[in-house]
């Protein structure tokens, strides 16, 4: 565990470096290559995102972590859309892995988030991980996935206790998330050429994860 690891608002100073540790971290780790980076990018420009979340991890002077919200939303099956917020990318960078940065700031944002209100996160991502931060999956609540689907990798976290009860539905992120292949490959062209790699082993969990779907009626 680090022991002077700073937590701050992103500013614009730091994108570039945020794009690039984005690129470090998910490079090759669920498919070959990665949209992170583009992703992060494009996100901070959409009326989706939630500035006051955006949160970097500092280690000497370096940022090595970042965390990025938005706004999200569960279609409810009485008709009603309810607003709840995501997170993603999170990255820390390789080499500090494993040190806790990753739960700082997750745990960090979560307090200011229900600090500024906010009542509900779902988000799509390894249940071994986020159940360690208080995430059940999304099912729990009778929530699924966009195409009706309660998915082993929706996972779900009130920050207001009840706020999720009688809310079951669809989840729906922003349609933000909808990466351009074609401009995230040109994107990826302005940082220093990476190899690709297929059939590793992060690659193959990942597609266990993502198939693990059960229709929700
Ligand atoms: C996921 C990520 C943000 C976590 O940050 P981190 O700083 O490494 O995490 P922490 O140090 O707080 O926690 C590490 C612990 O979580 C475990 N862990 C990390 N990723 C995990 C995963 N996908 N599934 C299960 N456990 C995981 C580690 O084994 C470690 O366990 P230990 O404490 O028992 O040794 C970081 O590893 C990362 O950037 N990964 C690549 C990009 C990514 O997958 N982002 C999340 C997409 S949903």
């Amino acid at each position: 565990m680090i022991s002077d690891l700073t937590i701050r608002l992103e500013t614009s100073a730091d994108y570039r470096e945020v794009e690039y540790i984005t690129r470090e971290a998910f490079w090759n780790h669920h498919v070959p290559g990665c949209d992170e980076h583009y992703l992060a990018h494009v996100l901070r420009k959409s009326s989706c995102f939630i500035h006051e979340l955006d949160f970097v991890a500092v280690q000497q002077g370096r940022i090595v972590g970042n965390i990025m919200y938005t706004h999200a939303r569960i279609v409810g099956d009485d008709g009603v859309e309810y607003p709840v917020i995501s997170f993603g990318p999170v990255s820390v960078l390789p080499e500090w892995q494993g040190n806790g940065v990753g739960s700082a700031l997750i745990l960090r944002s979560l307090s200011e988030a229900r600090k500024l209100g906010y009542t509900a996160v779902l988000i799509y991502g390894d249940p071994a991980y986020y159940s360690r931060l208080g995430f059940v999956a999304a099912e729990t609540y009778g929530i699924g996935s966009s195409d009706d689907y309660f998915a082993d990798a929706l996972q779900a976290l009130e920050l207001k206790k009840g706020s999720l009860n009688g809310k079951q539905g669809r989840f729906f992120e922003d349609h933000a998330y909808e990466v351009d292949e074609k401009a995230s490959a040109a994107f990826d062209r302005s940082f220093p050429p990476k190899k690709k790699q297929e059939g590793l082993l992060s690659q193959l969990k990942f597609l266990e994860h993502v198939s693990a779907r059960k229709p929700r009626k």
